[in-house]
């Protein structure tokens, strides 16, 4: 089974179905709401465990309620949780987040406090296929992708804003979010921006763009599939997991992405956050499905 090891945020989402997304104080009666867990590289472990990967989860977690929660879902999920730190007196970060009848989404989020410092305790986790790692936790994530590349693996960087250079120098792959991109040059479309930025990076670099599906450095796009979206909360964690996890079984970057777009398209079509995620057997049925016509 291909191991994929998940550096990064852990959280609980609060999730709101609300229409149209609250704009001025007052009082707000939602549709719909679930509790679900989110925090991008748990939110791909899931996806990891769920599309029939090994995921490990290395995060950082305060000894609260909160924390006891969002572990709890991890583990339930298959995600092996030995890598993630509670510090004692810490708070762990939750989110309220809000999803309109299109599947858009705003989202509250506080960080936590008192989290373990450094990432020590990430070497001793075993070695993995691959190396997915969110911007939330830079000590972890840089630890993670020096890792994969002492190991001659890939090192996958979900890169959304704050990105730090390290972070960039570090990583095999990069896969951009639009508003990652963005917050290293807004001037110009996604595909012109990526053209430009990845002229300058050591690593392979993409960028995911919503219904828009994925822009590649050299020109080329990959469609997203077409479907009824629901809830896009999760859909860019779910493809960094389905992602990494293709990697790790030797996939190249090509069918990677393909399997990636999937996942995420199958997620959309659902609500409830990462809940919405979907599994192997179901993933491969609906590429096979839609292949005459994407
Ligand atoms: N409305 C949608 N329809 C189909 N696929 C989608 C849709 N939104 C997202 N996806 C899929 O999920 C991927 C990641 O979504 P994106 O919105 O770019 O991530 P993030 O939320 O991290 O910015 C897209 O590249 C696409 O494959
Ligand atoms: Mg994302």
């Amino acid at each position: 089974m291909a191991r994929v090891l998940c550096v990064g945020m852990a959280v609980v989402d609060f999730v709101f179905q609300l229409d149209p997304l609250p704009s001025a104080a007052g009082k707000l009666r939602a549709e719909d709401a679930r509790i679900v867990g989110g925090g991008c590289a748990a939110t791909a472990a899931v996806a990891v465990a769920r599309l029939g990967g090994e995921a490990m989860l290395a995060a950082r977690l305060g000894d609260d309620e909160i924390g006891a929660m969002i572990l709890a879902e991890l583990e339930a999920e298959g995600v092996d949780c030995r890598y993630v730190h509670r510090a004692p007196g810490g708070r762990s970060s939750f989110s309220s987040i809000c999803v309109d009848a299109a599947g858009e989404r705003q989202i509250v989020n506080y960080r936590g406090e008192g989290l373990a410092e450094g990432a020590g305790w990430i070497a001793e986790a075993p070695d993995p296929d691959t190396v997915l790692v969110d911007t939330r936790w830079p000590d972890g994530a840089v630890a993670a992708l020096n890792r994969a590349r002492a190991l001659g693996v890939p090192g996958v960087l979900d890169a959304e804003a704050p990105i730090g250079p390290e972070l960039l120098a570090a990583a095999s792959h990069v896969a951009f979010s639009t508003q990652g991109l963005a917050s290293l040059d807004d001037t110009m479309p996604p595909e012109a921006t990526l053209a430009r930025v990845a002229k300058r990076l050591p690593a392979w670099s993409c960028v995911t763009d919503g219904a828009r599906g994925v822009f590649l450095a050299d020109g080329g796009r990959v469609p997203a599939f077409t479907v009824q979206v629901a809830d896009t909360l999760g859909a860019g964690d779910v493809w960094h997991g389905a992602f990494a996890l293709r990697l790790a079984e030797g996939a190249d970057e090509g069918e990677a992405i393909r399997f990636a777009n999937a996942a995420a398209a199958l997620k959309c079509t659902r609500f409830g956050g990462r809940a919405g995620t979907p599994r192997r057997a179901e993933t491969e049925a609906f590429l096979k499905e839609m292949s005459p016509c994407n």
